[in-house]
């Protein structure tokens, strides 16, 4: 077998068969495949499609790739949530301690910022002291202990995905649904859990920008998943404005923990409520998802997730201080407003520009050695459909200084587009596959 004949095959449109999936997944492994044959492959993949089978080969491929979790450990049915990637999407601060409150043992590996979409490690490592890096005992430990742990995935986790997003990232092969779930699934049957809610997201600030392709995915995600033996869901979720109104890192635990004590934005606040509904019931404490999402709302009214999210920053050494008090989060170095310059009604604020000035502004890296600014950010002051006077502050940028904060402004200004009308209010959770 050689890597030429695999290429050539995928790119007359064949249909690759284990050996060669698993062939190309190896050398690439060990480095006897060069990034531009892997390359190749992937636009061959990208252009010529993957049949289900294909995808669930790869899958298996890339998770064997490196070490399977074993958190037998682990009392109870472990349930895990993943999101597709977007932007302001704190949802896993705020659904996985809902969850744990509800009595899910919730063991999380998450991963940090790609692109313009944020990552749940980064979020977290803006507290202070807050540390990601586990091993399995400590993190076993820590879930049976006090029924949460959000960790960094470890370098040994599906391995193959790694290299091949680095890859994909830039030879333009991102986008497209079965590459996404592969790489999506690889990691989570590696990781552990018993049962997945996948949060698959749609619009112009997701990777998916029809809703049909963002179907495609979900569906072939459950697949995947329920293949594998996890019980698993997808929820497609609108990502065409940022999800609430914080983007950037210790912004948004601000407002994950102002979600936490009930006065969260509501776009937030539902869908971590259907999030950790379908957790709540994959995990068995509820009959139905429905009365998982009144679990959820119970324990947001009731302070419990508040408490568990507490307990979950001092296990891992964070300051719990934030909570009471924010202003022991990292404070950015400059502040700058953007005003809208003419009155009308929000028709649009476009996630994926939003996304882009934010990590501008120093919230995210442009390239993977790079350091972030865990203060830098964009916080909204209205939402889509909002009506707004001449002058009227749209956003606040932070960041470091006075020229860094004022360029993210002016590429944040182009995400705002106004209108005579209110645009017709869309649903924020489109469709549930099973
Ligand atoms: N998130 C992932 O983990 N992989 C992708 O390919 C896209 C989003």
């Amino acid at each position: 077998m050689n890597m030429y004949d695999i290429i050539y095959k995928k790119r007359e449109g064949g249909t690759l068969k284990q050996e060669e999936i698993d062939f190309f997944i190896r050398g690439m492994c060990s480095g006897d495949i060069p990034d531009y044959q892997v390359s190749a492959l992937l636009m061959a993949m990208f252009l010529k499609g993957m049949s289900k089978e294909e995808t669930v080969l790869l899958t298996d491929a890339m998770k064997r790739s490196g070490d399977i979790m074993d958190l037998s450990a682990i009392k109870g049915i472990k349930a895990d949530k993943h999101s597709t990637g977007g932007v302001g999407d704190k949802t896993t601060l705020i659904a996985a301690p809902i969850a744990a409150a509800c009595g899910i043992p919730v063991a999380k590996m998450s991963g940090r910022g790609l692109g313009f979409t944020g990552g749940t490690i980064d979020k977290l490592e803006s507290i202070p002291g807050f540390r990601t890096a586990m091993d399995v005992s400590e993190f076993s430990e820590q879930v049976n202990r006090i029924g949460i742990a959000i960790a960094g995935q470890t370098a040994r986790i599906a391995p193959a995905d790694k290299k091949l997003y680095a890859i994909r990232d830039v030879t333009a092969t991102v986008d497209h649904f079965s590459l996404i779930a592969s790489s999506v699934m690889s990691k989570k049957l590696a990781s552990g859990s018993d049962a997945i809610v996948l949060d698959v997201k749609v619009g112009g600030g997701a990777f998916m920008k029809r809703e049909e392709d963002a179907s495609d995915l979900a569906e072939l995600m459950v697949e995947i998943g329920n293949t594998a033996g996890k019980r698993t869901a997808a929820l497609l979720t609108a990502m065409d404005e940022p999800l609430g109104y914080a983007v950037g890192n210790s912004l948004e635990v601000e407002e994950a923990v102002a979600a936490l004590k009930g006065k969260g934005p509501k776009d937030l606040t539902e869908l971590c409520i259907w999030l950790s509904g379908y957790m709540i019931c994959f995990g068995g404490k509820a009959d139905s998802p429905e009365q998982g999402r009144e679990k959820a709302k119970q324990a947001l009214l009731s302070g419990a997730a508040l408490e568990k999210f507490r307990e979950l920053v001092t296990a891992q050494g964070g300051d719990p201080g934030i909570i009471e008090c924010p202003s022991r989060l990292p404070q950015p170095g400059y502040k700058a407003e953007l005003r809208a310059s003419q009155s009308g009604y929000i028709t649009e604020i476009a996630a994926e520009t939003i996304g882009f000035a934010s990590q501008h502004a120093g919230a995210g890296r442009t390239r993977k050695e790079d350091s972030i600014d865990p203060a830098a950010g964009i916080l909204l002051r209205k939402k889509t459909g909002d009506f707004i006077n001449q002058g009227d502050v749209l956003a606040s940028v932070f960041a470091a200084n006075k020229e860094l904060a004022e360029k993210s402004a002016k590429e944040a200004q182009q995400a705002f587009k106004l209108g005579k009308t209110p645009p017709e209010p869309q649903n924020l959770i489109k469709k549930v596959i099973e």
